[in-house]
């Protein structure tokens, strides 16, 4: 989605923007801009399409000064293009706005402010928030913003600039990410951490309704009543390095590698003997935890998929039901949370507009809400009453990879940990449990040592114009989660279905030489699977079976057959995840896609 940046102080304005912009690229855009303020004048700069396109631009007709703003364009209101790109400016010159979010009352404001003889010159809803603060603006920029804002319907986070009033940034968050980065004798300001990391890890998350004054050598803060509050500032742990692509073509190849070290460092953080630690922010007791009368997951795409194996880990461990839902349906369709439920929210970024929802419709009824995040210290992980973070590190790949296989074992452990409460795992079964997911790391490094096999059948199968993915038990959802990765990097049709539905309708659509991915691993259902893989191997189907090693049966069977090593089964998803993104990954680059900016994608999604 949109990115914003901007900063203060001596280092070379254009330089600064640059880089900044080009560390939000992944979150997807389709233009971009930038706007200084010297000598009393605006200079604005925008253009369609690449950030190149604004490169170019900037080494012919640089900024000048030492304050700016600039921001890349994921468009919503109005079509890609120079003029819709921002930032926008109101008719006098003087106030540039960039703007993440949708105003959505603008088009009311928009006919006050042509009766009151503005002139608008794109067809944006961002342009309306300039040209209403240009309308307020009566010396103080604070002022005019601050009653800019009381009449903003939607979400958004704002960053100002006018001629006036040179020496500040005045930044506004409501309902999407805003971080200011505390430096020495200069200060900065972005939609995501990344784009301040060059600079300074000392951050200062935004809250909703919180106004900051950026300058040179001071920020503050105040309260949407305009009344002056205090934040504190937090350091980040990761740094510059962790946002590179080292020697891998794309971030997210570099990811589903990371994988095992991933797992690795989270064992080593939350598994003590055999006692789990969920790190300082999961509050919950266990007196608590352990008196609950449901759980109900609600997360988006990827994160979706891992709450459903959640389903699967709690009601076979810790027999505690759970339901599963996305957050767009949960938001809208007042669900029933009687009893004692505990409310979870899986998310990477910690920012997707419809989980922060959901959140805040079951924080309304008092319900406990418990988050899985990636992100620090993102608006979902500071909303929630306990959270469980990833530890994945930054993500930067559109398509996520390893914040999923982080998610099933953050969602594993806990499984296990509420069976412990719950007395319905005896200590000898958690003990081989751990055990077992202690041998994840090693059987994830074999996984990925054999991505030349993935790569030939990627090749075989590189034209296919439809895959249809089949699992059972706890990985139908990771066949759900395979073909989301087809779709979104390859553009590629796929459709994930729990194999027992195969003759209630899908198989219609099975003719010589459909191409249909078995996950047919050793398991409770590993037979139904045989039978499911015989029905469509008779209809002449190509399947490409994910099976265990050394399954001899699944050799002749399959036209194609990967082989994981043998593991526990609810634990299966993370290994079977690998070859499934790998398989994505290599159909991608063969049809020459853009895969770590998918055409019309958004890393986090911050509206609706
Ligand atoms: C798919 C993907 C999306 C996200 C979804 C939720 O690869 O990345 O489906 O999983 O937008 O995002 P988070 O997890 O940030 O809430």
């Amino acid at each position: 989605m949109c990115g914003i940046v901007g900063y203060i102080g001596d280092k070379d304005i254009n330089s600064v923007l640059m880089a900044g912009l080009w560390r939000l690229e992944y979150r997807g855009y389709d233009s971009s801009g930038v706007a200084s303020v010297m000598d009393g004048e605006l200079e604005v700069r925008k253009v369609k399409g690449r950030l190149m396109n604004l490169q170019e631009m900037l080494s012919e007709k640089p900024l000048s000064g030492n304050i700016g703003i600039g921001h890349t364009r994921w468009a919503t209101h109005g079509e890609p293009s120079d003029q819709n790109a921002h930032p926008q400016v109101g008719c006098k010159n003087k106030i540039a706005v960039v703007h993440n979010g949708i105003i959505e009352n603008y088009y009311t404001l928009k006919e006050e402010l042509l009766k009151k003889k503005h002139f608008f010159k794109s067809n944006t809803d961002t342009e309306v928030i300039a040209h209403l603060i240009e309308e307020n603006y009566k010396g103080n920029l604070k002022e005019s913003v601050l009653k800019t804002i009381s009449r903003l319907v939607g979400s958004y986070a704002i960053a100002v600039i006018c001629t006036d009033e040179p020496d500040k940034i005045v930044i506004f968050r409501y309902g999407s990410p805003l971080i200011v980065g505390i430096g020495k004798n200069e200060n900065l300001i972005a939609s995501d951490i990344p784009a301040l990391l060059d600079h300074t890890k000392d951050i200062i998350a935004m809250n909703d309704g919180e106004l900051g004054i950026i300058k040179k050598d001071k920020v503050e803060f105040f309260n949407a009543e305009g009344e002056k509050i205090k934040k504190e500032k937090k350091k980040v742990k990761w740094g510059p390095e962790s946002i590179e692509k080292e020697d891998f073509p794309h971030y997210m190849l570099k990811e589903i590698h990371e994988q095992p070290n991933i797992i690795r460092n989270n064992i080593s953080l939350k598994i003590k003997g055999n006692e789990f630690n969920f790190g300082e922010d999961f509050k919950f007791s266990p007196k608590e935890l352990a008196h609950l009368s449901h759980i109900i997951i609600q997360a988006c795409g990827t994160s979706w998929h891992a709450g459903y194996i959640g389903k699967y880990l709690f009601e076979d461990f810790a027999r505690i039901r759970t339901e599963i839902d996305i957050s767009s349906e949960f938001r809208y369709r007042n669900p029933v949370m009687d009893g004692e439920p505990l409310v979870m929210a899986i998310t990477q970024s910690g920012e997707t507009a419809d989980t922060l929802a959901g959140l805040r419709e079951a924080k309304a009824k008092f319900i406990k809400i418990l988050s899985l995040v990636n992100v620090k210290g993102s608006t979902i992980a500071r909303e929630s009453d306990s959270t469980i973070y990833l530890n994945a590190g930054p993500e930067i790949g559109v398509a996520s990879t390893k914040a999923f296989t982080s998610q099933i074992f953050q969602l594993y452990l806990l499984s296990l940990y509420l069976s412990k409460l719950k007395w319905t795992l005896d200590s000898s079964e958690i003990d081989k449990k751990i055990k077992e997911i202690k041998e994840l790391p090693k059987k994830m490094k074999k996984i990925l040592k054999k991505e030349n096999e993935i790569k030939e059948i990627a090749n075989k199968f590189k034209n296919a114009k439809d895959f249809m993915l089949i699992g059972r038990g706890i990985n139908y959802p990771t066949a759900l989660e395979g073909a989301l990765k087809l779709k979104e990097i390859s553009y590629i049709h796929a459709t994930g279905y729990p194999a027992g539905e195969m003759k209630h309708g899908p198989i219609a659509m099975i003719s010589e030489g459909s191409p249909v991915v078995a996950i047919a691993t050793k398991s409770s259902v590993y037979d139904k699977m045989l039978s499911n893989i015989e029905e469509l191997k008779s209809r002449k189907a190509k399947v490409i079976v994910i099976g265990t090693e050394n399954d001899e049966i699944i050799k002749n069977l399959g036209s194609d057959v990967f082989y994981i090593p043998e593991c526990e089964e609810n634990l299966s998803p993370i290994l079977v995840s690998i070859p499934l993104q790998l398989f994505a990954y290599h159909i991608a680059v063969l049809n020459e896609r853009d895969v770590d900016r998918p055409r019309n994608l958004a890393k986090s999604v911050t509206v609706e």
